[in-house]
């Protein structure tokens, strides 16, 4: 029996194994989660689209596999990450086949759950001449002044990364328009994957996942002409853990975004579970008054707090245990750091400390640091110490944590988020310490609420 690692307010398959998130759209109100899905074990292998629905981005409805290998079809070593777009009030998706990779079609009626793969398939046949490609895959499709643009992920072989644009004005026939960016191999890895191209307040926003990095990359910048000009740089996600994501634009012209969570644990373990792979929390992306991103989770999560526990402001140096104990968790803490080192907390945390994850901000470094290499005793765990840099602006400090068991979500000032995998295996890893090394720090403001699952009556 596996103790309470299978998160609940985080979305996952019933079984299995998943990855990528892939075709996010809304359709006439409903939101639509695709999934790259192995649905025979919890190792990858296989890829088909699994999918789900949801009103509120929150709670979510399994729905049938929608797009499977056809046995001598483009996409018989599988159905690979892509897009849903709505063209002219068809839902369609665009996705890639293996192997060779090529690109590939599918449309189906108002339900978005039965998918018929267009008959042209493959869209577009393999890399254009003269490119030695590392990848080519994963289309990200827009349209833009009356015509179809993509994206996709590819690199040249001992160059780097690079995404590639395309051109079209019925989906089926591509024009090559050449490079959009082209990375270094010696920075950003040899491949790109998943890219998601956005306008966002006025800019373009580019992301893209380079292997061998399990990272996901971000450029806020322009486009002129036909070639993208990045201005700042960042990551995603610092905790390692957080990879391929994919961003849309829902009716309410919100850029929303999710990221696969990738297991920080081995190959046995996962197979023994039953299961493999956690999306995010849906993040909403904006750009700050730097021009950098930030990120919130949406509003709707907090349909799913419950219990509410405030936790009493004040100055204090050393650790305070609080008295909520828990592993479904939301927590928000507004702190000022006065004097202290070191300031955040422990949680997962067994009374005698022998499991506990640490979040602590190290004020003279002006870095946000998770550590998870004590979160549990369990053979093979994979622990780890991630680090991303912020600096306090303002002097405050507000750090939202979402724990739910196996997964430790961070936001810090919307503009870094950490996320964690663990997996404690005393059944008493479930307490709270506020941390203050080497000085005063302020907490200004603390509230605790317990989270809902997701998976009500409703589903
Ligand atoms: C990213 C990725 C994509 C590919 C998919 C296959 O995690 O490797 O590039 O389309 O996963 O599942």
């Amino acid at each position: 029996m596996e103790l309470c690692h299978r998160p609940q307010y985080h979305f996952l398959p019933v079984a299995n194994w998943m990855n990528d998130p892939n075709g996010l759209i809304q359709w006439e109100g409903v939101y639509h989660l695709f999934y790259q899905y192995n649905p025979t074990g919890a190792g990858f292998g296989s890829m088909h689209w699994g999918h789900a629905s949801s009103r509120d981005l929150v709670h979510w409805r399994h729905l049938p596999i929608a797009l499977a290998p056809t046995p001598e079809g483009p996409d018989k070593d599988g159905a690979w990450s892509g897009c849903a777009i709505n063209n002219e009030g068809v839902p369609t998706i665009v996705y890639t086949g293996v192997r060779p990779q090529v690109q590939c079609l599918a449309t189906s009626d108002d339900e978005l759950i039965v998918w018929t793969k267009d008959p042209g398939n493959p869209v577009i046949a393999g890399p254009p001449a003269g490119l030695d490609a590392t990848g080519f895959r994963d289309p990200c499709v827009w349209k833009e002044g009356g015509l179809w643009y993509m994206v996709l992920g590819s690199g040249a072989r001992d160059v780097g990364g690079m995404i590639l644009l395309y051109r079209s004005d019925d989906l089926h026939q591509w024009d090559h328009l050449g490079p959009l960016l082209e990375g270094r191999i010696d920075e950003t890895g040899h491949n790109w994957e998943c890219p998601n191209y956005l306008t966002l307040d006025g800019r373009r926003l580019l992301i893209f996942s380079p292997e061998p990095f399990r990272q996901a990359h971000y450029y806020v910048g322009d486009q002129r002409d036909l070639r993208f000009l990045p201005k700042i740089h960042g990551l995603l996600d610092h905790g390692g853990l957080y990879y391929a994501p994919q961003a849309f634009v829902d009716e309410a012209g919100r850029r929303i975004c999710f990221g696969w969570l990738l297991e920080g644990r081995t190959p046995e373990a996962m197979a023994a579970a039953g299961w493999a792979g956690v999306q995010s929390l849906p993040r909403e992306l904006s750009l700050g008054p730097d021009g950098g991103l930030l990120q919130r989770p949406v509003p709707e999560v907090e349909t799913l707090r419950g219990t509410h526990h405030p936790v009493a402001g004040g100055v204090w140096t050393g650790k305070r245990k609080l008295d909520i104990v828990g592993n479904a968790l939301e927590i928000d803490l507004g702190i000022a750091p006065q004097g202290a080192a070191e300031v955040g907390l422990e949680l997962l945390a067994t009374p005698d400390g022998e499991e506990r994850t640490t979040i602590l901000y190290d004020v003279e470094r002006g870095v946000l640091v998770m550590d998870t290499r004590g979160a549990s005793l369990a053979d093979g765990f994979l622990g780890r110490l991630s680090e991303a840099p912020l600096a306090l602006e303002t002097g405050l400090l507000r750090l939202r944590v979402f724990i739910d068991r196996s997964v430790i979500e961070v936001f810090a000032n919307d503009q870094i988020c950490i996320t964690g995998r663990v997996y404690p295996t005393r059944v008493d890893a479930t307490n709270l310490v506020l941390v203050s090394n080497g000085g005063a720090v302020v907490l200004h403001s603390g509230d605790i609420w317990t989270m809902a699952s997701i998976w009500s009556s409703r589903d």
